[in-house]
């Protein structure tokens, strides 16, 4: 089966080409490579993935890449995916994360590509009302980045109705780490996330800022669930097998969140990825100091806009229905991801 990876040089995108040719399937990777890197697909692993370059937006070139290869099923990572920027530039986010994801979703239909599975993320969720969150938390996104994807996610719930669009929207918590393997990293200019910032601090020998020391939390900085991005992208093929098979069947889409058949062939599969443990700011820093064996030095700074105290996901749905069990943990995305912040530095 051929599988276009939208977004494929980017971090999460590239491990998920890596899975998907472990796994066997062909892959095409189709990105602008306005926030991936082509270097990230140059391993030995990634030998003979063909890179085309252009936007998720430009149906011309997304028709063109999928009678190329014969594409039957699509993943797609590429995004805008920073919340400050979206403060800032919601009018980009919407366009990028929403109009242009729309334009790829019916030039895929158009061509009879019919299977999608989409990146989302916690962030659909906004401040949690309760936790871990399950799927059917009410969906109150506070910034322009969650709530692009979350319209976005609305559209292909009515696609999938419509027109027989067969997806599941995954819903990220954070998610971290190497391939353990080595053949691929996370990179991003500018680094926001919390773990390349603290192994990075730890190299160059400089503070990591804590945002915020005085949330309810025991030790008052922000508690977050963190998931291997190994873990994360097996998920990906477990949604994307349930997809093909056809299973579960039921007679009619449902409002609630969950899995259902449409009768257009449509269906929907919503699932939470996270690996349901919370550690908060100072924990992981912790974590880091005992795999990496170095002091790191911290400097309190005020907390971040927008950040909710605790976000720790409940995935015991995607655990029953598709059978997924992370298999790493924090310290083994911190030893993975300084592996390979050593060598790529
Ligand atoms: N943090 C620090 N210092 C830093 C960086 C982060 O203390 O230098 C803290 C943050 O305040 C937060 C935690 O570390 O409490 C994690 O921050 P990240 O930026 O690594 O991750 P977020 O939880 O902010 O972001 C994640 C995803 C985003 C997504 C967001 C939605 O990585 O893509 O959840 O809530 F948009």
């Amino acid at each position: 089966m051929v599988v276009m990876v939208t977004g494929g040089a980017g971090y999460i995108g590239s491990h998920a080409v890596l899975a998907l040719r472990r796994a066997g399937y062909d892959v095409v990777v189709y990105d602008n490579l306005s926030r991936g890197f082509a270097e990230a697909l140059q391993g030995e692993a990634f030998a003979g993935v063909p890179l085309e370059v252009g936007d998720v937006g430009d149906r011309r070139r997304v028709r063109e890449v999928i009678d190329k290869y014969g594409v039957e099923a699509v993943l797609h990572f590429a995004a805008l995916a920073q919340v400050a920027e979206s403060v800032e530039q919601p009018a980009r986010y919407f366009r990028n994360n929403t109009l242009q994801g729309l334009d790829l979703v019916e030039t895929l239909l158009d061509a009879g590509v019919r299977t999608l599975i989409f990146s989302s993320t916690a962030a659909v969720y906004g401040e949690p009302e309760r936790v871990p969150i399950p799927e059917d938390h009410p969906e109150r996104p506070t910034n322009p980045y969650g709530r692009s994807k979350l319209a976005f996610e609305f559209i292909l719930e009515s696609l999938a109705v419509a027109r027989g669009l067969r997806y599941a929207a995954l819903r990220y918590f954070n998610v971290a780490g190497a391939d353990p393997e080595g053949q691929a990293g996370e990179r991003h200019q500018p680094e926001t996330h919390l773990i390349p910032l603290i192994l990075a601090a730890a190299l160059d020998h400089h503070p990591v800022r804590i945002f915020g020391t005085d949330y309810p939390t025991p030790d008052g900085t922000c508690i977050r669930d963190y998931v291997h991005v190994t873990d994360l992208v097996e998920a990906h093929l477990l949604a994307l097998r349930k997809l093909i098979e056809g299973q579960p069947r039921v007679p009619a889409v449902t409002t609630a969140a969950g899995v259902a058949e449409t009768a257009s062939g449509g269906c929907r599969l919503v699932y939470n990825l996270g690996s349901e443990k919370g550690y908060s700011v100072r924990e992981v820093i912790q974590a880091a100091e005992r795999v990496i064996g170095m002091p790191i030095q911290t400097e309190i700074a005020p907390r971040r806009p927008g950040d909710p105290a605790v976000l720790v996901a409940s995935s015991e749905r995607i655990r029953r229905e598709l059978g997924w069990a992370p298999r790493y943990g924090l310290e083994e995305m911190l030893a993975t991801a300084w592996a390979w912040h050593q060598a790529h530095r």
